[in-house]
């Protein structure tokens, strides 16, 4: 038994001497130290058949073989340990002098910046900003804005229809059958939002934004129609705008306008953005028509109103000195990054 107690201390010694990671000798321990399959477990078993009185000596012998051998595997986990813990140290130091990635902090899309200011000069005014469906009902996209089916004025609009009943809204101003069916006036909504329309070239996109207004109150007039653009271009472009109505058709405004502010590049003398003529066209309007007020149960006898439409994109465009829409739309963050608003 001695024999093969030294046999074994220098078969450990020797296997100990070997092991480099903490998985390679917990394999070793399991081998010689551990559970009932361990080779020094296995000696206490075979001591059941050595003779009785031999028994108490060799089991003290084969007990302190036990301890020296958990000694000595402690001993070595201690070293392994240390060994792997310098090792992730060494591996997982971080340079704190190498400098840092640069995240590019993002801006808002300019078509957002305008609308996010034109929102901020309307509640000032007293609006509330609603915002309607983009697929929409021929009654509302159409009919109800007195533009019923055979009418001129819907060719105007290359609809995208998704069926005979259903397409992409080719206007905001169905937000205003929206608002006149479901809001009692007297009330003001601005309703932005995306349009669509099969038209696509340099200053037109197939899908494009709008903002709506609607004022409906007891006498209403065109002058306060004006009265509210003057202030909407003093607080847009500058103290010094001006605007001008020009004549002009939608079925749902009766008279109609176009308006035009006067061009805050030149202020007026003519230049290249205003083509020589001191203005530039900003939107559309006009007295709400009372075949609309009637198509939406709202007596035209005791309120009136008026209304506009505001192109989002062509107002970021004006104000950034962009010539094509799809600059708006192809994502580049190096255009998109030098707009303000
Ligand atoms: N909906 C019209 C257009 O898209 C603009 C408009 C809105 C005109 C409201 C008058 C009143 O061209």
């Amino acid at each position: 038994m001695e024999e093969k107690i030294q046999e074994i201390k220098g078969r450990i010694a020797l296997e100990l001497a070997d092991v480099k990671t903490s998985a390679e000798l917990f394999q070793l321990k399991a081998k010689y130290v551990l559970g009932k399959a361990g080779i020094i477990p296995g000696l206490m078993k075979e001591l059941g058949k050595a003779a009785k009185e031999d028994r108490p000596k060799l089991g003290m012998v084969i007990n302190s073989l036990k301890e020296w051998a958990t000694e000595y595997f402690a001993k070595k986990e201690i070293e392994i340990n240390e060994a792997e813990k310098n090792y992730r140290y060494k591996k997982e130091t971080i340079d704190i002098t190498m400098p840092a990635k640069h995240l590019k902090q993002g801006t808002l899309h300019p078509v957002s910046l305008v609308k996010a200011e034109l929102i901020d000069i309307f509640a000032g005014m007293g609006f509330r900003v609603l915002e309607t469906r983009e697929i929409e009902d021929d009654f509302h996209n159409f009919t109800a804005l007195n533009t019923p089916k055979e009418h001129p004025a819907r060719d105007k609009q290359d609809t995208f229809y998704i069926n005979d009943d259903f397409m992409l809204r080719t206007h905001t101003s169905p937000g205003q059958i929206r608002s006149l069916t479901t809001i009692k006036p007297p009330f003001k909504v601005l309703i932005p939002g995306r349009v669509y329309r099969a038209d696509d070239d340099a200053t037109h996109s197939p899908m494009f934004h709008q903002m709506e207004g609607l004022v409906i109150d007891e006498k209403i007039t065109l002058c306060d129609l004006q009265g509210m653009l003057d202030v909407l271009v003093k607080k847009m472009f500058s103290e010094e705008a001006k605007t001008r109505f020009r004549p002009s058709f939608f079925p749902f405004t009766e008279p109609s306008v176009e308006v035009d502010v006067s061009c805050f590049e030149c202020g007026g003398k003519g230049c290249k953005l205003c083509k020589g003529t001191g203005w530039i066209e900003i939107l559309g309007g006009g007295i709400v028509n009372r075949k609309v007020l009637e198509n939406c149960g709202v007596d035209p006898d005791k309120y009136t109103g008026f209304a506009f439409g505001l192109g989002l994109d062509r107002i970021a465009m004006l104000k950034n000195g962009v010539n094509n829409i799809h600059v708006l739309y192809e994502g580049d963050l190096r255009a998109l990054g030098q707009f303000k608003g």
